[in-house]
């Protein structure tokens, strides 16, 4: 049976690496990136550290509006699917990558699986979002990460294709967290507990001068020094709005490799992020999270009190961090390490069925 699995950048590529293995054992599995993302920083780095092997093919989309980008999806998964003609295809996430390639096979009548079904945060401002909510209504297998993202496809009369497998990203953590090292931080020139791990790159963010300004000089009020790996569309950002960084106070460096990144935060005071990956680590790693965005996909994190969404809060960064209590209630809700075994255990009992 042949399986395809389509990956479009840094997020899909950490949840890939979970999976790859097994997949790749079980049946001839392909890997196919659209090159939504195509910086060597943004992706390159995750192969080689991942062992993630390189993908049979690369679309080569690159960036664009959303709408001039996921149709380059859409037509370059096509021509592969029909080429290739697999017996399911694996989605990750909530990409522009992930949409194309779902649509694009629903539309060849080729079952798609999609893990991480199920999240929300319930705001269509945040491109994401939609993505999800189409993936998840237009898939066949849908593999949700927490009991969260079981009750959503619930109520939207999704269950019945669902299955709770637990959180890949957790899979992954576990893999390689004996790679944490002080190393890292020593190379950035910074002291264990004694600074902040910021990244910022949502287009909510990044795209609004307002609020890119706005974090910024939040970050700036901190007494101690914040680690920030800027992302390209970030960057890009803060050269059209002529936004300056205080030097003394944000260490920028170049995007992190995974281990890298969990290292960092390991050894930080707290986690600055808007990314849903970060959250998920900060929590993995019983960090105290700040979260900038005024929702999140991960409630869990928030109701236990290991994540705050600071644009809810009326106060400034340096108050919430000093008044951030660390929880000692720390349940497990993204599963137990299992969710790979569980991925392809679903997805080998769908193709049974429909032989
Ligand atoms: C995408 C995902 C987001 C994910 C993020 C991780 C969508 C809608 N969003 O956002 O969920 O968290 O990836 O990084 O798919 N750029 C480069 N080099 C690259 C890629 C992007 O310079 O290799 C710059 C370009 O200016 C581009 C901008 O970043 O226009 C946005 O890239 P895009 O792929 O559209 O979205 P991300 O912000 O990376």
């Amino acid at each position: 049976m042949r399986v395809i699995s389509v990956v479009g950048g840094r997020p899909n590529l950490i949840k890939l690496a979970a999976v790859c293995d097994l997949i790749s054992r079980k049946f001839d599995h392909l890997i196919l990136h659209t090159g939504q993302h195509y910086d060597l920083l943004l992706s390159e780095k995750f192969f080689k550290e991942l062992k993630i092997p390189k993908p049979h093919k690369n679309l080569g989309v690159g960036s664009g509006m959303h709408a001039a980008q996921t149709s380059r999806i859409l037509v370059g998964c096509e021509k592969y699917f029909l080429k290739n003609k697999p017996n399911l295809i694996i989605v990750y996430g909530d990409m522009n990558s992930t949409l194309g390639a779902a649509l694009a096979a629903v539309k060849l009548h080729i079952p798609v699986a999609h893990v991480e079904a199920g999240t929300r945060c319930f705001d269509k401002n945040v491109p994401e979002e939609i993505n999800r909510i189409i993936i998840d209504h237009i898939a066949d297998i849908l593999l949700a990460p927490t009991k969260n993202a079981m009750n959503i496809l619930k109520k939207e009369n999704l269950v019945h294709k669902a299955i709770l497998t637990g959180d890949i990203t957790y899979d992954i953590f576990l893999k390689v967290i004996g790679k944490i090292d002080e190393k890292y931080i020593k190379e950035v020139s910074l002291k264990k507990n004694q600074y902040y791990f910021a990244t910022i790159h949502r287009s909510e963010n990044t795209d609004n001068k307002n609020r890119l300004t706005r974090i910024l000089n939040e970050i700036g009020k901190l007494d101690l020094p914040t680690v920030l790996p800027l992302h390209p569309r970030t960057k890009k950002s803060l050269k059209t709005f002529r936004l300056n960084l205080r030097e003394d106070k944000v260490k920028i460096i170049e995007p992190t490799s995974y281990v890298q990144s969990l290292s960092l935060q390991n050894f930080s005071c707290a986690i600055l992020t808007d990314s849903s990956g970060i959250q998920r680590e900060a929590y993995f790693l019983k960090k105290p999270c700040i979260t900038f965005r005024d929702s999140t996909e991960w409630p869990e994190t928030i109701s236990t009190g290991w994540n705050i969404l600071f644009f809810t809060q009326q106060k400034s960064l340096p108050v919430v961090i000093k008044d951030f209590k660390v929880p000692k209630y720390h349940p497990k809700f993204f599963g137990n390490g299992q969710a790979t075994a569980k991925i392809a255990q679903a997805i080998e009992g769908y193709l049974k069925q429909t032989k």
